[in-house]
């Protein structure tokens, strides 16, 4: 199986401004700006990017934005392109259960701003993720997998996608998902990879969400499918997201 490099990435979603977000970047990337062996990226609020870049220049850390949109240009009144993007973040954040949900996001159209991100050269990290009552019924594995293949209809760039299962009952409750279920459903993630291109489904990434701290991380990295980490809470503590960083690392 081919080597996959870790990944912790920070959702800052709506926090922090200009300044606060600025400082935080600052100490994010002294306390981790020089570990090696895992992809660290910071995704702030949009306004943020220029200054965040800026107090992590010269660290690997990465940017990252939190939406873009599927659109090229035109009358989408505070819509921000893939273009706007480009050059400022490598990565983007796409089809998140917050957007999914207060902003009745479709799988549909998280595959067009995934393929519209690719085709712009920034890696879609694409979120898909049971709610409770699903789980509850029993579907969890079943609904992800029909999430995941519609969320992924007509992508191509295997190599830039990140995937990351965030159930929605897990995020910001505090109640992470125990590593079994992590790893169970990111298998399946897996799996459907598998099937919509054989070849990519041992390189690319999958990463779990949801009320990761620095007391689960650990086990949840120890998981075979689990690749890393994408962060809410914890990524606005500098000293936390670092302890995270810290154990998906080889330093
Ligand atoms: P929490 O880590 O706060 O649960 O948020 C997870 C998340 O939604 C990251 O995108």
């Amino acid at each position: 199986m081919a080597a996959r490099t870790p990944v912790i990435a920070g959702n800052w979603k709506m926090n922090t401004d200009v300044e606060s977000g600025t400082a935080l970047a600052k100490e994010i990337s002294e306390l981790s700006g020089d570990v090696s062996g895992v992809d660290k990226i910071v995704c702030p609020p949009f306004v943020s990017i220029s200054s965040v870049t800026s107090a992590m220049s010269g660290s690997s850390i990465q940017i990252g934005a939190q939406n873009v949109s599927a659109n090229s240009d035109g009358a989408f009144t505070g819509e921000i392109s893939t273009s706007m993007l480009q050059g400022l973040v490598s990565h983007v954040i796409v089809g998140h259960s917050e957007r999914r949900a207060l902003n009745g996001e479709t799988s549909d159209q998280v595959a067009a701003k995934a393929i519209t991100a690719a085709e712009a050269g920034i890696s879609p990290i694409l979120c898909i993720g049971e709610d409770l009552s699903v789980r509850q019924a029993g579907n969890a594995s079943s609904f992800v997998a029909h999430q995941l293949e519609a969320s992924l209809d007509g992508y191509a760039d295997w190599d830039s996608l990140i995937v990351a299962y965030e159930p929605v009952w897990a995020i910001g409750t505090g109640e992470a998902a125990t590593s079994e279920q992590a790893q169970e459903m990111t298998a399946v993630c897996r799996e459907v990879i598998r099937k919509l291109a054989p070849s990519a489904a041992d390189s690319v990434r999958v990463l779990y969400g949801g009320s990761v701290n620095s007391g689960n991380v650990a086990e949840l990295l120890a998981q075979p499918d689990i690749d890393g980490a994408l962060v809410g809470g914890a990524s606005l503590k500098a000293e936390e997201f670092s302890k995270l960083i810290a154990a998906a690392g080889s330093d």
